[in-house]
């Protein structure tokens, strides 16, 4: 078991050049949809959204927008994992709210809950919002990345694109959305010769210590 998700996560790599005749099925697709949203997110409020583009004119200008990346316009599915930007009381109501259709009878504890997160928001700044949210589509873009590995779909995470473009494109401002990361999602080209390369990793001993305790 251990060693083939290890086997998968050798396998992956971040794929420089896709195989632009060779797509995603609806099965994938929904496949990943449904990973995207059992991510675990601080609280369970799921400050996160996903967008999935397949159109290639929209893929080509995202392409522009990220440095002329070109895993962005050729890949099969572009992923991009979006923040709500203005996360607030509205967003942990709907929560409370779908807690409580699933749990009908711990309504007075939920309704508590909600409220202590209610407060917990209120008294912190915006900034401080954003970046809890922002971490929360990094969680996703991982576990998007290790569920891909696992069911051979390749992908490449992109940081490098400037948001104020992507989200002009996609319009994610009207959504209250800001681009955290792009996962072109699909099929490696049999030349991409970043397959073959060797996974450049510290070693084990210097990134990992297990602390001894002392008897
Ligand atoms: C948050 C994040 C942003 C990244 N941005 C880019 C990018 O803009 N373009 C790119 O080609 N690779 C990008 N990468 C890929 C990394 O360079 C790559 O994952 C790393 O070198 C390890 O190699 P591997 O994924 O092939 O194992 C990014 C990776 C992460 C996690």
């Amino acid at each position: 078991m251990t060693q083939n998700i290890l086997s998968d996560l050798r396998w992956r790599y971040a794929v420089k050049k896709f195989d632009p005749h060779k797509k995603l099925t609806k099965q994938q697709v929904d496949l990943l949809a449904e990973a995207f949203n059992l991510t675990p997110t601080s609280y369970g409020l799921q400050p996160i959204r996903l967008i999935i583009v397949t159109n290639d004119a929209l893929k080509k200008a995202l392409q522009r927008a990220s440095y002329n990346q070109k895993q962005v316009g050729t890949c099969s599915h572009l992923l991009v994992i979006c923040y709500q930007f203005n996360f607030g009381e509205k967003d942990i109501e709907r929560y409370t709210e779908i807690k409580l259709s699933l749990m009908p009878g711990k309504r007075d504890e939920i309704i508590k809950y909600g409220e202590i997160l209610k407060t917990r928001f209120a008294a912190k700044p915006p900034e401080e919002i954003d970046l809890w949210a922002r971490e929360q589509a990094f969680i996703a873009l991982g576990n998007l990345m290790t569920v891909c590995a696992v069911e051979k779909i390749d992908t490449c995470p992109i940081g490098g694109f400037i948001p104020e473009e992507v989200g002009k494109i996609l319009k994610l401002k009207e959504k209250g959305l800001t681009p955290a990361a792009l996962l072109p999602a699909g099929y490696r080209a049999a030349d991409d010769m970043h397959q073959f390369d060797p996974k450049v990793r510290r070693p084990l001993e210097e990134m990992v210590e297990e602390l001894k305790v002392e008897s």
